[in-house]
């Protein structure tokens, strides 16, 4: 296939990217390099002959139809997201920009090339959503893909507002969209804001671990590698018009999730230290108007197209862990720009 990437540079795309040249697919990665963004996430593939790269930002139309024009697609698989939940309510106006100007953009650009007569027979843009914009779930049950649209955060409606519009476009201009909302993921190169890493380099550190609230929201979690392989078939055997959740079957409180992998790192480092890693856990203000639990009910992408999470938690996050301390150099050049997590979170 030859496949449009949007956000290739970052934590879930960068794994699309790999993935999809292992596979023997043609790979356009286009991304506007934010903060988010590491070219090192997909340097092993930078030289390959069915490699390309653009540096765009989505909300340039006019550019989306060149590239769709020049590359021609089968498929475009649009992950380019603003997706960090506290800044989005620290400064709403990118993920305004980005999810929802941004797709409509990409949107435009894709009716325009099937117009034009340009896309091939088969072409589908392969939306890439969250389970967030389904809201907040009580102590049972697991979304589905009709359960009704209930996003609390600016990141996730912006998100739900992407996918309003992605189906909005399929059925009045006939854009053959299918939809995924996944679960949290987990994995190698996922930006140091988000919880996992924030533990691992924390943790390594000797620093503060922050777990907002009391620690007993719920998130259901998956590693990135199965998320890029169920993606990967979506792109190409998705229904169009479908939506498939995704997820990992793996729900975990978050205090459960940072003390297992506290118990991992006490594990795998062997210097001698104060205590177990555990002792770090400082509990902090909440995320406001923090989702308390999420679960996906992934029964439809099994059926359907025969996929399952194939890495347990327990596995993954081992791997996770040990790829963060053997990419030191990863983070800590992350770090060298400037950015510093326990700062924003007033911790030590
Ligand atoms: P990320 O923040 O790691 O990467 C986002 C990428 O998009 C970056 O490379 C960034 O440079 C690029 N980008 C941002 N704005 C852009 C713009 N205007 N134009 C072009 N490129 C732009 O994100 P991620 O965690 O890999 O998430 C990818 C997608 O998957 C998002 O759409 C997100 O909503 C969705 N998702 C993420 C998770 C998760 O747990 N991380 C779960 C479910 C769904
Ligand atoms: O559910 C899918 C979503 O998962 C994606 O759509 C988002 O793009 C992605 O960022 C992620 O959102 P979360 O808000 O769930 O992820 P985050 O890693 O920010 O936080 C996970 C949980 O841990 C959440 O309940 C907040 C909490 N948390 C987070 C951080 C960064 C802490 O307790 N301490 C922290 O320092």
């Amino acid at each position: 296939m030859r496949l449009m990437v949007t956000g290739g540079a970052g934590f879930i795309g960068s794994a699309v990217v790999r993935q999809a040249i292992a596979d023997g697919h043609h790979v356009l990665n286009v991304d506007k390099l934010t903060y988010a963004a590491n070219p090192e996430n997909v340097a092993s593939v930078a030289g390959h002959e069915r490699y390309r790269f653009a540096q765009n930002d989505i909300c340039d139309q006019p550019a989306m139809a060149a590239l769709l024009d020049a590359f021609r697609p089968d498929t475009v698989m649009h992950l380019a997201a603003e997706t960090h939940v506290d800044r989005s309510i620290d400064g709403p106006r990118a993920f305004i920009d980005t999810n929802i100007i941004g797709t409509y953009c990409l949107l435009e650009a894709a009716r325009g090339y099937i117009e034009d007569s340009a896309a091939p027979v088969g072409f589908r843009f392969h939306h890439i959503s969250t389970d967030e914009v389904y809201g907040s779930l009580g102590p049972t049950g697991a979304f589905t893909e009709t359960s009704p649209y209930h996003p609390n955060s600016p990141y996730s409606a912006a998100k739900a507002s992407s996918d309003m519009l992605a189906r909005a476009w399929a059925e009045t201009f006939g854009v053959p969209v299918v939809i995924t909302n996944c679960s949290n993921n987990y994995g190698s190169h996922q930006f140091p804001e988000k919880l996992i890493p924030v533990v691992i380099i924390n943790a390594l550190e000797g620093k503060d671990i922050p777990v907002y609230g009391k620690g007993d929201n719920v998130r259901d979690w998956l590693h990135v590698s199965d998320h890029a392989d169920a993606l990967l078939l979506v792109a190409q055997q998705g229904a169009h018009g479908e939506t498939y959740n995704i997820g990992g079957r793996a729900e975990r409180t978050n205090l459960e999730l940072v003390k297992m992998v506290c118990a991992i790192l006490d594990e795998e480092l062997t210097e001698a230290r104060a205590g177990p890693h555990e002792t770090l856990i400082k509990y902090v203000e909440d995320r406001p108007g923090h989702d308390h639990r999420y679960a996906i009910n992934c029964d439809k992408i099994e059926r359907d197209l025969g996929w399952a999470p194939s890495i347990t938690i327990e596995d993954g996050m081992r791997q996770t862990v040990r790829w963060y301390l053997d990419n030191k150099d990863w983070w800590t050049k992350i770090r060298a720009r400037g950015f510093d997590v326990t700062a924003r979170q007033g911790l030590k």
